[in-house]
């Protein structure tokens, strides 16, 4: 829920104690806030409140000689001026009492096998309210549970019918396949029948349900007790956004991912490729040994080797390396670094390349102001312009689905009615919503709240943004070849953003269209202009996709060009698949061309079934690093464990490590390369001070990444050693691989679990925010690092060429586009075949679903055919980067023809 906070304004009365409050807020909030333990069920402080569960029952009293007072729902009631509450008031104890032993009486008490034990919000709420004996002696209701797919677990017998999962599945995401279903005394929440649950945001319902009826299914294949989970704060490497995320190893596994609350991106939630990604780390064919010509060789010589064919290349001039948008930036700058500036190419091919210089400038010089994610639920008029934002950025969609809540907040300001009262207000507004505009290739899973959407290929799409530039300020030249309804269209935007408080223009690189970022760009300067203050966001491809941006380098085109020229000898790839980004005749035809090629990567790849010589690479799990999110926010991750018996490491340290014989200073530490980074790219100065150094500590101690209630190592290691072994050390940053070490007020981005007393579970994170829904105390995560540089002029546009046969614009999924999360095991089973989407009127005879031939710029593939009436006519959509999908270039001719 958006917030908009007051500085205090009431004085109330908690037990006695008095406090200044916001008198807009509810008497929970405000008591969780200032440090009370009230418990709670339905209330979310997402979701707001509905009054359903009667567990934050307190006593409120009219004035200082009322002693009896009268039961209120704190979740339910402002903090009006002079109002005095009781906690502790005998009534509002019982109350709260009867109200966990009836919700308890048909819980199955099964703690001991729950999923959710240990780290249970019915647990905490049960303990904290006092129940402690089961009177109830009769049969308990049962349900039967369902299958919902590979992500989240079902076991109704545990739900204590608070209703939060279908709030969030149904009125927060958007979802319809997940509801609640009523008959006798059974009240069942889940699906009509078994089935996968659809909505990209299922995973939530594992954290936002607080018992254990719905857990994560990936986690419970091979379960370990949450308190025996190793942490790290970690930033989630599947797109562009930069989520916060917690994951936990045990064994030498990642056993799950958690949300980690972020006050300007994520907040409480992620979507399921963030969620789920993870299991790729676990794979059993990740490179885990060095190998040289195929053989094994000793992870030192591995490295002089590099380091040795660096030095080599770097005397004749003859050395290349290419990096990677998906690898930190410390382990581009120290390619960078090995290599030399002039022989470092970023890992994006060039039309994506172009595409991110692009958006770098454009956010450095629009006079808009970038958007967090969070600021995106602020907006109260949204334009997306060729965004399928569910597939490649879908925490931002998640975002615009509570933007079009403004109107309704609005309506509720107007009639004196809390926002946080969340059925009110959802009854007031009923079906009004603030505009939301989507102009893309094909229907995306936002236009069911969009108020108009319009089908195009990106250079229509552009046309229409540009004649909305144009109504904006009518020194810009109208758009040529617009029909009517397309000019009605663009009046209706035009007018929705001018008329705007705050007015958001989304758009990205996913098209792979200047044209479309230009426009972007001018709308902003138009809107600007007009006197509205506009916001943007720009979405690049990949995790790093805006770090590489900053730090620079070629593209692989470039890189390539150059290897077929014979001008390489050693190629050195990292984190990067050539395969996906060139026709795989062409890396073929140059990896033929080299001497010797070395992959540094955490996957096996097409690639490094081609190298020399393969470094094993640490997953995000296994390695510290840097990523630069959308808005130029820069995040470190942190290492989850150190990896056993094998020769995997970071990225940077292989380089690190190679560095001597390469005759190159790359220092010996992280903190000495990001200090190198920061010193040799002035963009990325800031990059520093992401997070405290590795001599950080914490009231003398390190920061922990093992709860206090671990159960230790001994046990782990039985079968080896009785004796407790030494903990890994860590040179790179202050956390410990330990249970032991000091916690509490540890750096934002240094925590690792989020607990407090009593507070066992992810709810326990209301005790580290400054204040509910807000940053987290000490500050949310992250340097903002873009510079704002004088305001740039209207971009020019490209002389338009009406459509000619089909071409091909790419079409994204969130399961399968994206390289790492596609290979894990769960998300696997959700990526689609390849297949082709074009309008009917292009269907040539050829009927729904039949297979056919593709062919585009002399790559020829199999695919489904979809014919679908929202797809721009003209347009062949290719799904990009699934498996069996050839790397084709948009906006060429495909042709599709009969097997
Ligand atoms: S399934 Fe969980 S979230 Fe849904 S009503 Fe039951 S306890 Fe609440
Ligand atoms: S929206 Fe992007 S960054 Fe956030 S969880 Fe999903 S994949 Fe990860
Ligand atoms: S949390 Fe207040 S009634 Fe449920």
């Amino acid at each position: 829920m958006t917030v908009s906070r007051k500085p205090p304004q009431a004085g109330i009365q908690i037990d006695g104690k008095a406090h200044a409050v916001d008198p807009s807020r509810n008497l929970l909030e405000v008591a969780l806030e200032l440090g009370y333990d009230l418990p709670y069920f339905c209330w979310h402080p997402a979701l707001g409140s509905v009054g359903a569960c009667r567990q934050c029952a307190v006593t409120q009293f009219k004035d200082e000689n009322d002693t009896q007072g009268r039961v209120v729902m704190a979740c339910m009631t402002p903090c009006a001026d002079k109002t005095r509450f009781s906690l502790a008031h005998a009534d509002a104890v019982s109350m709260r009492e009867a109200v966990i032993e009836f919700l308890m009486t048909n819980h199955p008490h099964d703690c001991p096998v729950c999923e959710e034990g240990g780290a249970c919000h019915l647990q905490d709420m049960t303990l904290m309210t006092g129940h402690a004996y089961r009177r109830f002696r009769h049969a308990k209701r049962t349900h039967m549970n369902q299958d919902l797919g590979p992500f989240v677990g079902h076991e109704m017998n545990r739900c204590i019918a608070c209703y939060r999962c279908v709030r969030f599945y149904r009125e927060y995401a958007g979802g319809d396949d997940l509801n609640v279903f009523g008959a006798h005394h059974h009240v069942y929440f889940g699906r009509a029948a078994d089935g996968v649950l659809e909505s990209p945001f299922s995973g939530n319902l594992v954290e936002v349900c607080p018992t254990g009826v719905f857990t994560d299914k990936t986690y419970g294949e091979s379960y370990t007790r949450k308190w025996d989970l190793q942490q790290a704060p970690g930033v989630c490497h599947h797109c562009a956004l930069g989520c916060n995320i917690m994951p936990g190893e045990r064994y030498g596994r990642i056993k799950r991912v958690e949300n980690r609350y972020h006050g300007a991106l994520n907040g409480y939630f992620l979507c399921d490729r963030g969620r789920y990604g993870y299991q790729y780390t676990n794979a059993d064919d990740r490179p885990r040994r060095a190998r040289l010509n195929d053989g094994p060789v000793a992870a030192e010589a591995a490295a002089a080797q590099l380091g040795e064919w660096v030095a080599q290349g770097r005397a004749t001039g003859r050395v290349l390396g290419i990096g990677s948008p998906r690898a930190s930036l410390e382990a581009n700058h120290a390619l960078r670094a090995l290599v030399g500036d002039a022989n470092f190419h970023r890992g994006v091919a060039a039309g994506e390349a172009a595409c991110d210089d692009l958006l770098v400038q454009i956010l450095r010089q629009t006079p808009a102001r970038l958007a967090s994610i969070r600021e995106a639920e602020s907006a109260d008029a949204v334009l997306v312009l060729g965004e399928d934002l569910l597939a490649t950025g879908a925490r931002l969609a998640l975002a615009l689905r509570q933007s079009v809540r403004n109107a309704g907040f609005a309506m509720a300001d107007a009639a004196n009615v809390p926002r946080w009262q969340d059925h009110s207000v959802r009854l007031l507004a009923q079906e009004t919503k603030t505009p939301l505009y989507i102009l893309g290739p094909r229907a995306t899973g936002l236009d069911d709240i969009a108020r108009r959407c319009h089908r195009g290929r990106p250079a229509d799409l552009a046309r229409l943004a540009q004649e909305i530039v144009h109504l904006l300020d009518y020194t810009q030249p109208r758009a040529p070849g617009l029909d009517d309804d397309a000019i009605h269209l663009a009046h209706d935007i035009a007018t929705a953003l001018k008329t705007a408080q705050r007015p958001l223009i989304v758009a990205g690189t996913a098209l792979e269209s200047t044209a479309l970022l230009q426009e972007a760009a001018n709308l902003c300067t138009a809107l600007d202009k007009a006197g509205v203050a506009p916001s943007i966001a720009l979405l690049p491809r990949s995790a790093n996709s805006m770090g590489t941006a900053l730090l620079g380098g070629g593209d692989t085109d470039a890189a390539l060009a150059r290897v077929e020229a014979g001008e390489v000898d050693t190629l050195v790839v990292l984190e990067s698949d050539l395969y996906r980004l060139a026709p795989g005749a062409r890396v073929d035809a140059a990896l033929a061309r080299l001497r010797q090629l070395v992959v540094i990567d955490a996957v096996s790849t097409e690639t490094t079934a081609k190298a020399t010589l393969l470094l094993p690479a640490g997953s995000f799990a296994e390695t510290d690093g840097t990523l630069v999110n959308h808005e130029g926010r820069a995040q470190r991750h942190f290492q989850v464990f150190v990896p056993g018996e094998t020769d995997i490491r970071e990225s940077w340290r292989w380089l690190q490590q190679s560095a001597p014989a390469a005759g190159v200073d790359l220092g010996d530490t992280l903190d000495a390369l990001i200090a190198q980074c920061a010193g040799a790219n002035p963009a990325l100065a800031g990059i520093v001070d992401a997070a405290p150094s590795a001599r950080f500590r914490l009231a003398g101690s390190r920061i922990p990444r093992q709860s206090h209630r671990s159960s230790g190592r001994t046990a782990m290691h039985a079968h080896r050693d009785i004796h407790e072994p030494r903990p890994p050390q860590d040179a790179d940053t202050p956390l410990a691989f330990s249970m032991e070490g000091a916690r509490s007020g540890a750096p934002p981005a240094e925590i690792p679990i989020f607990w407090a007393p009593r507070w066992n579970s992810v709810q326990s994170v209301n005790k580290f925010q400054h204040e509910i829904n807000g940053p987290l105390r000490g500050g949310d995560p992250g340097v903002l690092l873009l510079g704002r540089e004088a305001t740039a002029a209207y971009y020019a546009r490209p002389a338009w060429q009406a459509a000619g046969t089909l071409e091909v614009v790419w079409l994204y999924e969130l399961f399968g586009s994206e390289e790492l999360s596609a290979r894990g095991a769960a998300i696997a089973t959700r990526v689609p075949a390849p297949y082709v989407v074009v309008h009917p009127d292009h269907a040539n005879g050829f009927a729904q679903g039949c297979h056919v031939e593709c062919s585009s710029d002399g790559l020829r593939w199999m695919a489904e055919l979809r014919l679908d009436e929202t797809m721009a006519p003209g347009a062949a959509g290719v799904p990009r980067g699934l498996p069996g999908v050839p790397v084709v270039r948009a906006g060429v001719a495909l042709r599709v023809e009969a097997v």
